[in-house]
């Protein structure tokens, strides 16, 4: 099939790829020409595994193409999936002008039938407000439809979410757009949800909260452990092993980040509240996401006593390993109250340097993770990548002023560490 995807985001570029890949000839437009410039030559905006190798793969044979011309794209795609950003209001409603510029300016070169399917999370309801758009801005009576592709990718392993999916959620309104939806995803093989606009705009929205509620809720729980002395880990393992609760996203630790939960949260919150519907669980869900970040901090100042003047290594920040994101990264807050209660912080990721040189000023950014903890008075582990697991904990000993360690992501062993020598404390560890 012929597809245009608008926004060559984590979402669009992945979604563009992977159609690609399923057999389909897809045209990725986004109105950054830096961006456009850079994919063209293969190079991608951010770092997503696997995901290099499958755009250079179609581009090459023309498969996958790039562009910033939107007219191009809607000439080209049966069905137009948007991608753009929805960044967050003041307010903690999603924002989504780029989604009504996106869509005006397909329906302005419409000259036949197409469906627009909306591929970014955004609010229930914004299904109708694509068609009222669409219609308003056709240039002549043109057949379309409006529909909701919900994507569930997570970043650092999103090309294989998006090709070995849990389930296919499509919200269509006509038989047309059924067919469509279904034959763009015929050679996956998994189950399908099909129902109504609303309805698969509800599911992703539920879906995050959710999970993130999930995260919060053992949070909550970890920090009851840490005052009657019990484990966290064992807890959550004794729970999932209930179909009904289930063992995934029970890792207790600094809290959630990331672009995703964050600001689904706020927004889900928000439209509860427009529409009259008490939905504080939501608001207590970020509460608690927030207050573990203090958690952390507080464990590091029980240690050391005054964080004035002492030295603070931090391993990882991202918002979670195998990506270089660090939107709404818990190691922000971390870091940022450090430094505000004086200390100095020594920082590394393996991949989020570039990222950390905006958003961290006055951290020392170090170039291994051992420069990070040379010196330190407390090392905190704030993303659990593979290699602080598996660090040279007596080089590290050697190399800190004083041996002490507080694992955010309870990813460390406390045993080996504490036989090692040091003072080991995780979140919720008893
Ligand atoms: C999430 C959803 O999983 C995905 O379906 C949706 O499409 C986008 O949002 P993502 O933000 O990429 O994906 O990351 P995810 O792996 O879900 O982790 C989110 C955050 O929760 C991370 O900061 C992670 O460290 C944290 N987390 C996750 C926990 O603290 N504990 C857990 O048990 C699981």
């Amino acid at each position: 099939m012929k597809l245009c995807v608008v926004g060559a985001g984590h979402v669009g570029l992945v979604s563009g790829a992977c159609f690609a890949e399923l057999g389909h000839r897809v045209v990725c437009v986004d109105n950054d020409a830096r961006r456009i410039a850079a994919l063209k030559r293969g190079v991608m905006p951010f770092y997503e595994p696997d995901l290099s190798a499958l755009v250079r793969r179609h581009a090459r044979r023309k498969a996958l193409t790039f562009t910033t011309d939107l007219r191009v794209g809607v000439r080209h795609g049966e069905a137009i999936f948007i991608a753009v950003g929805t960044p967050p209001k003041p307010n903690g409603e999603a924002d989504l002008t780029a989604v009504e510029h996106v869509c005006r300016d397909i329906a302005r070169a419409m000259t036949s039938y197409r469906l627009i399917v909306e591929k970014s999370t955004v609010p229930v309801e914004t299904g109708k407000w694509l068609r009222r758009t669409i219609a308003r801005n056709l240039k002549r009576p043109v057949p379309f439809d409006v529909a909701s592709n919900p994507e569930f990718l997570r970043e650092g392993t999103a090309v294989r979410d998006f090709l070995h999916p849990d389930r296919l959620v499509l919200g269509v309104e006509s038989p047309q757009a059924r067919r469509l939806l279904l034959e763009v995803y015929q050679p996956l093989r998994v189950p399908r949800v099909v129902t109504d606009i609303a309805s698969a705009e509800l599911i992703k929205h539920a879906s995050n909260s959710f999970l993130a509620m999930k995260i919060s809720f053992i949070n909550a729980v970890a920090q009851v452990c840490d005052r009657v002395g019990a484990d966290v880990g064992k807890v959550a393992e004794g729970m999932g092993l209930d179909p009904r609760i289930g063992k995934a996203f029970l890792a207790a630790g600094a809290g959630f980040g990331g672009f995703c939960f964050p600001k689904d949260i706020e927004a889900f919150a928000a439209i509860a509240e427009k529409l009259g519907v008490d939905f504080r669980l939501l608001k207590e869900v970020a509460r608690i996401n927030a207050q573990q970040r203090a958690v952390v901090v507080k464990k590091i100042e029980d240690r050391l006593w005054n964080l004035k003047h002492k030295t603070i290594g931090v391993w990882g920040l991202s918002f979670k390993p195998h990506t270089d994101d660090m939107r709404f990264a818990p190691a922000i807050d971390v870091i940022q109250r450090l430094t505000a209660a004086g200390a100095t912080v020594k920082a590394y990721d393996p991949q989020a340097m570039r990222e950390a040189k905006q958003c961290l000023n006055g951290t020392t950014l170090c170039r291994t993770m051992y420069d990070a903890v040379a010196g330190s008075d407390c090392l905190v582990l704030m993303t659990e990548w593979p290699q602080f697991q598996a660090a040279d904990w007596r080089r590290v000993k050697r190399l800190m002023a004083h041996p002490i360690i507080v694992d955010g992501r309870n990813c460390l062993d406390p045993e080996q560490l504490r036989r090692e020598g040091f003072e080991y404390a995780g979140i919720g560890r008893g």
